[in-house]
């Protein structure tokens, strides 16, 4: 796992971020939640790679996002960073971390960079939070905006709905992406927003906006880990966005199964699995405890 690759790719930075930007090239970005899937987003070239609040989810089991806490997300953040040898990476700011102050905030973004080993935050909200973004971003910490579907917001928003499908409610999320961008961002997560209002919105900026639900307009692409890459159990509900690029359930349920059969059957372990001792060792061993 620790293995280096033959050729190591050069380290994304904010500039590196700029340019793709510049040249029109679609940033690709994924969720990792630990090691192993930072390992693998960052070896199959991902320009980010956002440990996402959705881990509260999708890798502890909670019921949504709201769940998780500070210390999680930095433990799941020092892990990823241990990973990471290129992507640039973003730890996101959980529900209760930010949003009383642009003091606590800049406090928890400082904590994501300390001990979380993350190059920049990601906290959610529009305009509103533009003294906040202000506040982490004048420190020299950079800030990854999120606009449109808000999922710890979902509590007031209704559940997670597609945002901007009027031409009001389009101009509040263009109106976000202004502040947020005008307060320090880098680049922002436009979440569940018509393919079209979502291209218009990425006209009207000068940073790159990151697309979940958002579709091709977008400067970049975002998608959850364990939802591309297939790793629930058949049935669970998949928001229409997600495509699903791997069966990795259905891979580690065939091997699992494939294991226990053969523990059950004694056909694993077989000899090339297993440490060999001289024959007259164990002898003479047998005989030491014969009468024990
Ligand atoms: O928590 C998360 O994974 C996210 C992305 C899906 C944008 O916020």
């Amino acid at each position: 796992m620790g293995t280096p690759p033959a050729n190591p790719r050069k380290k994304v930075t904010i500039q590196t971020l700029r340019s793709l930007h510049r040249r029109q090239e679609p940033i690709a970005v994924m969720t990792a939640y630990d090691f192993p899937s930072a390992l693998v987003a960052d070896e199959a070239g991902m320009d980010m790679i956002l440990v996402g609040d959705s881990l509260a989810m999708v890798a502890l089991g909670m019921e949504d996002t709201s769940e998780v806490l500070l210390e999680e997300m930095l433990m799941h953040c020092r892990s990823v960073a241990r990973a990471t040898k290129a992507a640039f990476t973003v730890g996101d700011l959980p529900m209760g971390s930010y949003e009383i102050s642009p003091e606590q905030a800049l406090s928890t973004a400082i904590r994501f960079v300390k001990e979380g080993r993350v190059q920049s935050v990601k906290l959610e909200g529009g305009k509103e939070m533009a003294p906040t973004i202000q506040k982490i971003t004048t420190a020299g910490i950079p800030v990854l905006g999120h606009v449109g579907l808000t999922p710890q917001r979902q509590n007031a928003l209704g559940g997670f709905r597609v945002q901007g499908k009027t031409r009001d409610g389009a101009l509040r999320i263009l109106e976000d992406a202004l502040a947020v961008q005008q307060a320090g961002c880098y680049a922002m997560v436009l979440e569940a927003v018509p393919e079209d209002v979502a291209a218009l919105i990425t006209s009207k900026l000068s940073i790159p906006t990151i697309g979940i639900g958002a579709g091709k307009g977008c400067s970049g692409q975002v998608l959850v880990q364990t939802d591309m890459l297939g790793n629930f159990p058949p049935g669970r509900f998949l928001p229409k966005f997600v495509k699903q690029y791997g069966n990795v359930w259905g891979e580690a349920h065939r091997a699992l199964e494939a294991y226990r059969t053969e523990v059950k059957s004694g056909a694993y372990p077989s000899p090339e699995h297993t440490y060999p001792a001289p024959k007259e060792e164990v002898e003479a061993f047998a005989k030491a405890i014969k009468d024990l």
